[in-house]
């Protein structure tokens, strides 16, 4: 065994692939491109999907990279165990449907064995439990002693959706002193005595989102084998974190601390953890990643803020991390120049993220502390979710971390309460963006020095001030919303009835997602959004980039607005005079004087005109010039706004000249197509038209096609004859109801026989009093008065009660006779009605009552007979 440092080792194992005839790339950024199933690259292969999977060339069959790594999944272990890493170096070879087992498995053997020198005797090797092909290269071709082949189940590489297959690996046994001492200890057990050094994945297969396993056209290989790990093999060390690629952090923390490696179990795991995390976060920021609330970013902010809590958990009370960036900038010199060319810039990133985190940690720690002695206290186990969201929310912890101090207590936290509070407070942050982009602004008298420059080329600009609460600020911070003024801009900024721009202004330090752009009274424009991730800070110097894909749609409906303007006045009259008009994106609102409905006729004409206007491709131009010439072009100035002596005409061919400030195409085919999605009175002699021009009308006509599909299939027919079907209906229902309405008078006629048959007599009134089968209080009614009807001259009551569903109705009539005697059948209709659990009453002729309790209606009508009673005897 030949001893290396981690500079040589990397050198050494390119240096034998490449005389393998292997193509050496450098490592890629831990940024994956074009890959959304991945957040950080966490495997030497993850750049290489789509070389493996077919879908690109590469540039050589056989690569060879020493690629940087970030995997969290473990991220608890790390600092209490010898090999466990957040950041590390995978050395692969692969080959692109080049060699396959026999080669990878002879070179893998031949540069552990010839050149890192370690003793065949203390190899073992691993293979899939019916991978056989390997088993014979190992057994023929490199003489591994059978029983030194291990067979196992779980020998098969993944890392969700991509290339995957059956793996093979070396193992170094380090002896028995390093092992756990169990009669069964062998390879694969979990202690430190064999140590997998070496992952040779046939890649096979490629898994997609939902699991399934497709054969890949062609064999592949893919080699893991872990940097730190050899390195700790070759330089005889107990742990990675004691090689050359880790230790000079921890030499350096026994300064800042004051404490020994190795002198208490506590303090080495901290100092491993803040060697470990140290490396990871410096090589983010260098690969571009900044602190945030969610993604990526995220994964730093945990990875940061969890070194923090260790420096303190030594007693480091100051901020520390800054420092750390020089020794791994060292370390990574020969590999990552670039970490040391970036280490200001890191700096400034760490300390920033240090410091707000460092400003509540404190205070966090004694919350959770006491949390954990109320808890200990009540012989609880589980934290209360608001008060874990609290930590979060409040004093920055991430809830992970939350979470690892809690096990380290043996209790845990109430995740799916967290998570509640958490998406609560997600949903309330993006409502309050979406529904309210403008935010206070204070009096900025002073505050802008120069001149704000509205230029729609500019790309780069410097923050001039930032805004939030009402307030002027030197930062903004990932998560806040806030506004920036910038000393020039490409932003349009709302004003015209035309909605702001939206995009990104991205600072050296951070990100914001701009949802629009604004104007203060004195035309200065403003940007509103959301930082995404980091810090922005006055002064800086910004990338500026305007959503151009919603900035055209918005170009497109503000031109259509004038076209429709122009073909207005043509069909409707020239008295049409715009008085309003709403410019967005996904659609147009134009209002206009006009004393009627505009009639389909009209509208469709409206419509014909723009879109041929649209088909002649007519050049758009705007013109600058006086009021006076802009009036004798004939353009059409709006509502009397008052221009300045220059003036700013859009002029569309003939078609449409217009006073007009805003965003337009450069010729009316760009616009595509323009639809008219409605029509309506907004007030009175004012009109409104909604349109959609461009994608956003595609999809509306395709919407419409949808429902008329789908209405044609629910009526069996083809949409060419809907309308044939659906008139065919409606006269067929119409015969439908005239044959009820028939049946109903006729079973109604019947029920007033059998009822005016059967009178009672209540103190010289003849009474009909029951309960019919009638479904709605309109022929209940009927039905009343055609009893009143048969009994007129007489004294007569009638009370009818019916039940429907769950409720009853009441009707109740009296004669004019009925009336001299006494009878109200207001009255009666209420006594009723309480009993029926409802309320209602009338006139002494006339009355009707709901209730609610339809298994009362009997005892209703009785109660409504003694009512009359009671009337009648008075
Ligand atoms: N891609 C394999 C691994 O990460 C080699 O272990």
């Amino acid at each position: 065994m030949i001893n290396l440092t981690g500079n040589e080792l990397r050198k050494k194992f390119l240096q034998f692939f490449a005389s393998k005839d292997h193509l050496v790339l450098p490592s890629y950024p831990l940024v994956p491109e074009n890959d959304p199933t991945l957040l950080l690259i966490g495997a030497g292969m993850a750049p290489f999907k789509p070389f493996f999977t077919g879908k690109m060339k590469p540039p050589h069959l056989r690569i060879a990279t020493s690629q940087k790594c970030v995997r969290t999944g473990d991220i608890e272990n790390v600092g209490r165990t010898a090999r466990h890493h957040t950041f590390f170096e995978m050395l692969g070879n692969f080959s692109f449907g080049d060699y396959f087992k026999k080669d990878a498995i002879a070179w893998g053997w031949e540069f552990v064995t010839k050149e890192l020198g370690l003793h065949p005797d203390k190899l073992w090797v691993t293979i899939h439990t019916k991978d056989d092909e390997a088993f014979e290269i190992w057994r023929d071709d490199i003489s591994v002693p059978v029983e030194r082949i291990v067979r196992m189940e779980d020998n098969f590489w993944e890392i969700g959706p991509g290339p995957c297959g059956p793996c093979s690996e070396i193992y170094v046994d380090l002896g028995p002193e390093r092992g756990c001492g169990k009669p069964d200890c062998a390879v694969g057990c979990n202690c430190d005595r064999y140590l997998e050094i070496w992952n040779l994945v046939f890649t096979q297969f490629d898994r997609d989102e939902a699991g399934n396993y497709t054969p890949l056209a062609k064999k592949n290989i893919d080699t893991g084998a872990g940097l730190e790990r050899i390195a700790s093999v070759l330089q005889n060390k107990k742990s990675n974190f004691e090689t050359d690629l880790l230790f000079p952090i921890i030499e350096h923390m026994e300064k800042v601390a004051g404490v020994k490696y190795g002198a208490s179990a506590h303090t080495d795991v901290s100092l491993k953890v803040i060697a470990d995390h140290g490396r990871s976060m410096v090589v983010m920021i260098g690969d571009g990643i900044l602190p945030a609330n969610e993604g990526r970013g995220y994964v730093l902010r945990r990875i940061l803020r969890r070194a923090v809590r260790h420096g303190r958990l030594m007693g480091v009370d100051k901020p520390f991390l800054t420092a750390i960036v020089d020794v791994v900038a060292d370390i990574f010199a020969e590999p990552y120049p670039d970490i040391g060319e970036k280490r200001a810039y890191i700096k400034k990133v760490i300390q920033m993220e240090e410091d707000r985190f460092g400003a509540t940690l404190l205070q966090g720690l004694d919350l959770l502390n006491k949390h954990i002695d109320e808890l200990k206290a009540a012989g609880g186990k589980t934290l209360d979710g608001a008060s874990a969201f609290r930590l979060y929310d409040t004093f920055g912890f991430p809830w992970e971390l939350t979470e690892e101090i809690l096990s380290e207590n043996g209790m845990s936290m109430d995740k799916t309460a967290f998570d509640d509070a958490m998406n609560q407070q997600r949903e309330r942050a993006r409502a309050a963006r979406s529904e309210n982009a403008r935010i206070d602004l204070p009096d900025l008298t002073g505050v802008i020095n120069a001149p704000v420059v509205q230029d729609p080329c500019a790309d780069t600009a410097k923050i001039v001030v930032i805004l939030k609460d009402g307030k002027v600020l030197a930062e903004a911070n990932d998560g806040e919303e806030a506004a920036v003024i910038l000393n020039v801009t490409p932003f349009y900024a709302e004003s015209g009835g035309q909605v702001g721009d939206a995009g990104v202004v991205a600072g050296p330090l951070g990100k914001m997602r701009v949802s629009t752009a604004q104007k203060l009274p004195d035309g200065t424009v403003y940007h509103v959004g959301y930082i995404e991730e980091g810090t922005l800070k006055t002064g800086d110097t910004v990338k500026v980039a305007v959503e151009m894909p919603r900035h055209l749609a918005t170009a497109r409906n503000h031109t259509a607005t004038h076209l429709l303007h122009a073909a207005l006045k043509q069909v409707v009259g020239s008295h049409v005079n715009q008085a309003g008009s709403l410019v967005g994106s996904d659609r147009l609102r134009f209002d206009f004087t006009h004393f009627a409905p505009v009639t389909e006729p009209e509208l469709a004409e409206v419509e014909r005109l723009v879109n041929q206007a649209i088909l002649d491709n007519i050049p758009v131009a705007a013109i600058e010039t006086t009021q006076d010439l802009a009036r004798d072009m004939g353009a059409v100035a709006l509502f009397g706004e008052k221009y300045g002596h220059k003036v700013r005409v859009v002029v569309a061919g003939d078609f449409s000249k217009e006073l007009c400030g805003g965003s337009h195409v450069g010729s009316t085919a760009e616009i595509a197509l323009f639809k008219i999605v409605s029509e309506a009175s907004v007030g009175s002699g004012l009109r409104r038209i909604e349109a959609v021009t461009g994608g956003g009308a595609l999809e509306y006509i395709n919407s419409r096609e949808r429902i008329l599909t789908a209405a044609a299939a629910a009526l069996k027919t083809r949409p060419e004859e809907l309308a044939g079907k659906v008139e065919a209906l409606a006269a067929e229902i119409k015969e439908v109801e005239r044959e009820l309405a028939k049946a109903n008078v006729e079973k109604a006629k019947g029920e007033v026989q059998r009822l005016a048959d059967n009178p009672v007599t209540i103190g010289g009134c003849q009474v009909i009093s029951a309960e019919v089968a009638i479904p709605d209080i309109e022929g209940l009614r009927n039905l009343a008065d055609m009893l009143r009807d048969k009994l007129a001259g007489k004294a007569g009551v009638i009370v009818l009660g019916a039940k429907q569903g769950d409720k009853v109705s009441l009707v109740a009539t009296a004669t004019p006779q009925a009336v001299g005697l006494g009878a109200h059948a207001g009255n009666i209709v209420k006594a009723a009605a309480a009993v029926a659990g409802g309320g209602g009453g009338g006139r002494p002729d006339m009355a009707q009552a709901g209730g609610k309790l339809p298994e009362k209606l009997a005892d209703a009508l009785k109660a409504a007979e003694t009512a009359l009673e009671g009337q009648i005897k008075k």
